[in-house]
């Protein structure tokens, strides 16, 4: 199996001697199954040249934050979304302060704080330097930020002293950075996730519907991938593109969203909900455009059938998560939908603030099972759906 199967990898080369190294750790990325682009500081290009990593990585090399061709397309917002992980390696004690106190003076550290990948660094540098207090204080905070610290290793150094200090070995870099996906339960299953809104038609130009945009599915959908799980997405209506290393099947009304489900239930470990499913329909659908006939109008709607309540009750083996979208007495509603829909867990989110929940690209939640309660804070849905599949693994997998 290969570890690092579709993963898009920046790796960031910082002023160390030990980036000579750098092309070994590209090529075993590659090897793994990544996608690995470099970013390369100005420190990193005294070690080594452009030429010899976009030879070996395949992929244009960037350096210049005032590239204006580059710009000219967002070029560091598009890298910093392009990424799953980030892995700076070697990361100098320059590089590793820079992004401790936040700053974005360069290519490579603007990157890291407009990415919300995941993030390894590997020091490398004298053991002096590496036992600094000033270092020290450096890595844990950027520890406490998120970051995965890949610790050096103890031995000679390139300068005659010894001891920690020396870039990690390659071998343990990429079993590091394969434990994002390796370690994860969501590794190899398969899920089926609905997302977006539904329509439902009244004639041939009028619908009801909502104003779900897919962000918080296609976020879910995302992290799920990155943790090494096959993914398959019903999608009705939406604002995004999904990720095109999911399947993709395309919905229009509830009928249709039911349908595709059922089709492609079978084998699959997790479903999850996401979707804004309306949930009646019109009796009757008018095969002509309706007339302003009078100041009034009735039009009668019927239930569409419930689809997480189908999974969870003829699916009893599959983990069925679903999502709650209330306005008001929050926690009561999402409780009953736990108990009445069958559903292993229930995701409540606020859909009355207009911060959070529909359109937005922020949410907070909190989960529901029938033994656990968690709460996620206001965040990007991006880590909100990593939050969310962290304890879904922690409590049902
Ligand atoms: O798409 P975004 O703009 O990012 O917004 C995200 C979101 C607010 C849509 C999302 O976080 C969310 O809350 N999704 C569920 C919306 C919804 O329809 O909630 P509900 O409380 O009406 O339904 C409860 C659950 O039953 C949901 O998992 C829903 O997918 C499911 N359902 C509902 C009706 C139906 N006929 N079939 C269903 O499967």
């Amino acid at each position: 199996m290969r570890r690092l199967n579709n993963k898009n990898i920046i790796i960031g080369i910082t002023g160390s001697i030990s980036a000579y190294k750098a092309p070994d750790i590209i090529r075993r990325m590659q090897e793994e199954g990544a996608d690995v682009k470099v970013v390369l500081t100005e420190g990193g290009r005294e070690f080594i040249t452009e030429l010899t990593l976009q030879t070996i990585s395949k992929n244009q090399v960037h350096s210049n934050i005032w590239d204006k061709e580059a710009e000219l397309s967002m070029g560091h917002i598009s890298l910093a979304k392009w990424a799953d992980i980030i892995l700076i390696a070697p990361a100098s004690a320059n590089t590793i302060s820079n992004l401790a106190d936040g700053k974005a003076n360069d290519l490579l550290s603007t990157i890291i704080l407009a990415s919300q990948a995941h993030k390894y660094i590997a020091p490398s540098m004298n053991v002096k330097m590496f036992e600094s207090s000033q270092v020290q204080r450096n890595l844990l905070k950027l520890e406490s930020l998120g970051f995965h610290l890949i610790s050096p290793d103890n031995g000679s150094q390139a300068c005659g002293d010894v001891g920690a200090g020396r870039l990690a070995e390659t071998s343990e870099i990429i079993d590091q950075i394969s434990n994002t996906t390796i370690k994860s339960k969501f590794n190899d299953r398969n899920v089926l996730v609905t997302l977006g809104s539904t329509r439902e038609y009244i004639d041939p130009v009028r619908y009801l519907s909502n104003r779900s945009s897919g962000k918080m599915g296609g976020a879910i959908v995302d992290e799920l991938l990155l943790l090494g799980a096959n993914v398959t997405v019903v999608a009705g209506h939406k604002d995004i593109d999904i990720n095109s290393k999911a399947i993709e099947i395309k919905t229009n009304t509830a009928d249709e969203m039911y349908e595709e489900v059922i089709k492609n239930i079978k084998g699959k470990d997790i479903f999850i909900s996401t979707a804004a499913v309306v949930d009646f329909k019109v009796r009757e659908f008018s095969q002509e455009k309706i007339k302003k006939k009078s100041n009034s109008m009735t039009i009668e709607f019927i239930k569409n059938t419930d689809i997480l309540n189908e999974v969870s009750t003829q699916y009893k083996d599959i983990l069925s998560i679903g999502f709650a979208a209330e306005t008001n007495e929050h926690e009561k509603h999402a409780l009953e939908k736990l108990e009445n829909k069958g559903c292993d867990a229930i995701i409540l989110n606020d859909v009355s603030d207009s911060e959070i929940g529909f359109e937005s690209d922020e949410n907070a939640v909190t989960i529901y099972g029938k033994k656990f309660k968690e709460k996620i804070e206001k965040n990007s849905k991006k880590i909100v759906g990593r939050e969310i599949l962290k304890i879904i693994e922690k409590n049902l997998l």
